[in-house]
């Protein structure tokens, strides 16, 4: 297995992603807990240095420990891991005034395993820059093995004692052959095999999570969604029936979940569910409310007041489960020391753990959605379940601008239903990242038959995105959207028109609250 020492970089996770990708098995620590004894204990056969905001000029600049370069496994340096690597070796680095980020083109000046497969001695190769320091000189033994106009030491490599290090990085996905050049360093240089899989990652999760639970009890929310559903199985197989789900059914969900949900868990998993169907609470507490923050705010509380009272009732537990993702542990965090701004208030039970003064178990925190895809399938979860778009916590509430009731929210449960049943029969729906309906409160008139109508106007979304944080709308054909708003016309009372949102995130965001 691989070692990634994590120096802070936004996108050091991405590293283990790649590796993953390519059949390597691999941890990311903190270097200030990737100390001489770990890693002597973890034993790994190659290390990567990640990127840094930090400065190697600064006081107590994050350094690796020098055992790193003292076991005789390769080592490869990215941006501040290239730096602290020179810098601890005996090169030098300086501040420079220009800065160097994005898109830009080295020339491979030298033969290197490192770049197997790029093409010979002066090809260029498209990378993604991102740095303020440079190295000036490098260590005894390195010598250039690529170079860029603002970067002249952009790879470097000892190849006799197998240290590398670039400027660029390769993790990324605008260095387009980042990936090849990653494996090169694992498969070719350090001689890994390559053939770590899915279901490895699972017994090793399995593993973990009895080592941390221990005899404990485990508590875990439900949604219906993939990442709740694959953390639940993923502990009913680790530790049997001390899991116990709550699902919160506050109403707002979609067209059959709530059945589909307690079905597959309580039926076909055997897992121990409480189904707090708690819909009419949740709508009378939404009663008048039309600010999307109040209705995630009210909605988020609630939440919180009954997953804690049912779990009470269940007998309590040591432990409190959450699907939480690595995009939202790296969301969560701000690098620049100020406070972002927020958009939305995101409601993922955050602050139950506090409240509750539960341990938490976050079974999936390493991974991507689509990796959790994957795991959910090793897992032997229904397609249906796996693939499904992802659904917001505030669930139907936020798709239904103004006030929400229990009229509107079958309204647009119909309708939804209806379009993402046409989306389906078309071979879109895997394409698609985010499908979905929302009832506006407006009303237009219209005519069916010899009568005039007056009714809601409902408006369609479909997204393409790869984690949510940009988005582009979906260019569905007019045929099939003429189909969609024909069939919710005739079959859906109380909605008499059907428009489609052509707004791309930024400057729209996926759903309309
Ligand atoms: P936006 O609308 O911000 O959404 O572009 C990005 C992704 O997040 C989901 N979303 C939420 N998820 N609680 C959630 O758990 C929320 O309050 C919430 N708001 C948006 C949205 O569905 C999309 O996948």
């Amino acid at each position: 297995k691989a070692l990634i020492i994590d120096f802070g970089s936004q996108v050091t996770q991405l590293i283990a992603r790649r590796l993953r990708e390519a059949g390597i098995y691999c941890e990311v620590h903190p270097y200030n807990r990737a100390g001489a004894a770990f890693i002597a204990d973890y034993a790994p056969k190659a290390i990567i240095l990640s990127g840094s905001p930090h400065s190697t000029h600064w006081e107590n600049s994050p350094k690796a420990d020098p055992s790193v370069f003292e076991r005789g496994v390769p080592v490869l340096g990215i941006c501040y891991g290239e730096q602290t690597m020179c810098a601890q070796l005996g090169g030098r680095v300086e501040p420079h005034d220009e800065r160097e980020f994005g898109r830009a083109d080295i020339q491979i000046t030298a033969d290197s395993p490192l770049f197997a497969g790029f093409g010979p001695v002066g090809h260029e190769e498209r990378v993604w820059m991102s740095h303020g320091d440079r190295v000036v000189s490098i260590p005894e033994g390195f010598h250039v093995v690529a170079a860029s106009r603002g970067a002249p030491f952009a790879a470097i490599a000892d190849e006799a004692r197998r240290f590398y290090g670039v400027q660029f990085h390769p993790e990324v996905v605008h260095t387009p052959r980042g990936a090849l050049l990653l494996k090169n360093f694992t498969h070719e240089i350090a001689g890994m095999r390559g053939d770590w899989t899915m279901a490895a990652f699972k017994d090793e999760a399995i593993a973990k999570i009895r080592e941390q639970v221990g005899e404990g009890r485990v508590i875990c929310g439900l949604s219906g969604g993939v990442d709740s559903s694959v953390a639940a199985v993923l502990l009913h197989e680790a530790i049997g029936d001390r899991l116990t789900c709550v699902f919160v059914d506050t109403g707002l969900m979609r067209l059959n979940e709530a059945e589909e949900v307690v079905t597959l868990f309580r039926d076909h998993y055997n897992i121990p569910l409480v189904h707090a169907d708690e819909g009419e609470r949740f709508l009378s507490a939404l009663d008048g409310i039309d600010d999307p923050e109040a209705k995630r705010k009210t909605i988020g509380k609630l939440f919180i007041d009954v997953f804690e009272a049912r779990a009470k009732e269940a007998g309590g537990a040591d432990f409190l489960a959450q699907g939480t993702l690595y995009p939202d542990v790296i969301e969560s965090v701000s690098f620049d020391g100020g406070p972002s701004v927020t958009i939305k208030s995101h409601h993922n039970v955050g602050g139950l753990p506090a409240r509750m003064k539960m341990k938490l178990v976050e079974p999936l925190r390493e991974l991507f959605k689509d990796e959790v895809r994957a795991l959910g399938r090793e897992l032997g979860l229904p397609e249906s379940f796996v693939g499904r778009h992802p659904f917001p916590g505030p669930g139907l509430a936020i798709r239904i601008p103004g006030a929400v009731s229990k009229e509107r929210a079958d309204i647009l449960r119909k309708a939804d239903a209806i379009y993402i049943e046409e989306i389906r029969k078309a071979g879109l729906y895997d394409t698609i990242w985010q499908a979905f309906a929302v009832l506006l409160p407006v009303r237009t008139v219209g005519v069916m038959g010899d009568e005039r109508t007056y009714d809601h106007v409902l408006a369609l979304r479909a997204v393409t995105s790869v984690d949510g944080m940009t988005a582009d709308y979906f260019p569905f054909d007019h045929d099939f959207l003429g189909r969609v708003a024909t069939r919710i016309i005739n079959e859906v009372r109380g909605v008499n028109r059907v428009v489609y949102d052509v707004t791309s995130k930024p400057p729209g965001t996926i759903e309309w609250e």
